[in-house]
């Protein structure tokens, strides 16, 4: 894939036109059952304002630092994709499952193991967030291109032409290939929590198998926030919605289109004025919700309340209603319930990392490091001793002496 920092143009603007880009775009299958078309005045302002977002972003020279070390994935046509069911969908782009890649290098790719993620139709009625959104995507296709880190989704190809291909006027012009996962983390936790229910007896060994599965989840998401925090990128977004797991239960965290790369620096308070109340409210950091200038750190927060989800299986702040929930959580500093069987050192770091004094706030290696004791001493203390594994052992038949 190429940096984007090129000039492309639309159909309404004066070379090259939309035909000596794509040909006719009817000789191509559009990538979306409702791909929708764009006017030239739409497409041009698209164009426009979606180059203007890149070029302030640092993703450029940033790509291209890293373009000569990072792996170069492939590029797939629109007439070469087949789309399948629809997997899901965020506010601003759905995912799709392949039915079949076709070309030259279909053989390249296993097409059941792979999805491509697209801009939603219904960005084309508002070309200011349809122009955001497109740039959006394009840099979450360059800055995944850069990743390799077994808990951060693999991105296999994009389609041809980065931002330019918007110059087509439609809202499918760009797409995302990348691999398939089975699960959220928020369907997890339902599972999860239907178990839990199932159990009419509290069963202590059913209990710890469940911790391991809640602490591999939890180290391994940590091990994604710290690779990235590592290259300077804070994630922003961190939610159970946002993380998946593959066909062989490994974490992946993916949707990377929040993403921002921070200015290089040593010191780990150091602050940086960034949009405000970007990601989503329930799991972001306060600084980010006033507008005060924020770092790494905030990433540590959203870590942190979803630490407390996985464990307690409970949405955080889920009891507070939606009207009251800025005020109680960013201005008068309302937290989750921590749980008394907790070992302390756990509870600590949890409230450093939920704290409004970010200074106080451990980095992501601080909290890892913290938790790997911890989780160790949780999985002592609950471990289950012979006798409760023996519980359920059927008994062996009386022998009478005659
Ligand atoms: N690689 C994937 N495999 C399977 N489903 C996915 C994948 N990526 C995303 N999804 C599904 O699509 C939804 C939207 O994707 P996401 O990247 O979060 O988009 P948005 O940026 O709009 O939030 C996800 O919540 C998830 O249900
Ligand atoms: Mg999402």
């Amino acid at each position: 894939m190429k940096s984007d920092d090129t000039t492309c143009s639309s159909s309404s603007s004066s070379s090259p036109s939309v035909n000596s880009l794509y040909g006719s775009y009817s000789d191509h299958f559009p990538i979306h059952f409702d791909s929708i078309v764009l006017n030239d005045e739409v497409t041009a302002k698209v164009l426009r304002n979606a180059q203007k977002r890149m070029n302030k972003s640092s993703i450029l020279p940033y790509y291209d630092s890293l373009l000569a070390t990072s792996e170069d994935i492939g590029e797939i046509a629109h007439h070469e994709v087949v789309l399948d069911r629809m997997l899901g969908h965020g506010s601003f782009s759905s995912v799709f499952a392949i039915k079949k890649i076709r070309g030259r290098k279909a053989h390249k790719y296993d097409a059941e193991s792979l999805v491509v993620k697209v801009l939603r139709p219904k960005l084309s009625l508002k070309p200011s967030l349809m122009a955001a959104c497109a740039a959006d995507i394009v840099m979450e296709g360059m800055l995944l291109s850069t990743l390799s880190h077994k808990n951060i989704i693999s991105i296999k190809a994009t389609s041809p032409m980065g931002i330019c291909s918007f110059a087509n006027g439609r809202h499918d012009a760009y797409f995302l290939v990348m691999e398939k996962l089975e699960e959220t983390l928020e369907d997890r936790i339902q599972r999860w929590q239907s178990q839990k229910h199932k159990t009419l007896f509290h069963h202590k060994l059913k209990d710890h198998l469940m911790l391991q599965e809640q602490i591999q989840v939890l180290t391994q998401l940590g091990d994604a926030i710290q690779h990235l925090h590592s290259q300077r990128i804070l994630y922003r977004d961190a939610k159970p919605a946002n993380i998946g797991f593959d066909k062989d239960g490994v974490l992946k965290i993916f949707d990377f289109d929040v993403a921002k790369i921070l200015p290089d620096s040593t010191d780990p308070n150091e602050m940086f004025q960034l949009t405000k109340r970007t990601g989503s409210p329930r799991y972001m950091a306060p600084e980010i919700a006033k507008g005060e200038p924020y770092n790494l750190k905030a990433d540590v927060y959203s870590y942190s309340l979803i630490c407390h989800e996985v464990m307690t299986l409970k949405k955080p702040f889920g009891t507070i209603a939606s009207a009251k929930h800025d005020q109680a959580v960013f201005y008068d500093g309302v937290r989750p319930e921590v749980l008394k069987s907790w070992p302390r050192g756990f509870v600590n770091l949890l409230k450093r990392s939920w704290s409004t004094d970010v200074v106080g706030r451990p980095t992501m290696e601080e909290a890892i490091k913290i938790l790997q004791t911890e989780f160790t001493i949780m999985l002592t203390i609950k471990t289950p001793s012979r006798k409760v594994f023996n519980i359920r052992r059927p008994k062996t038949a009386p022998i009478f002496v005659a």
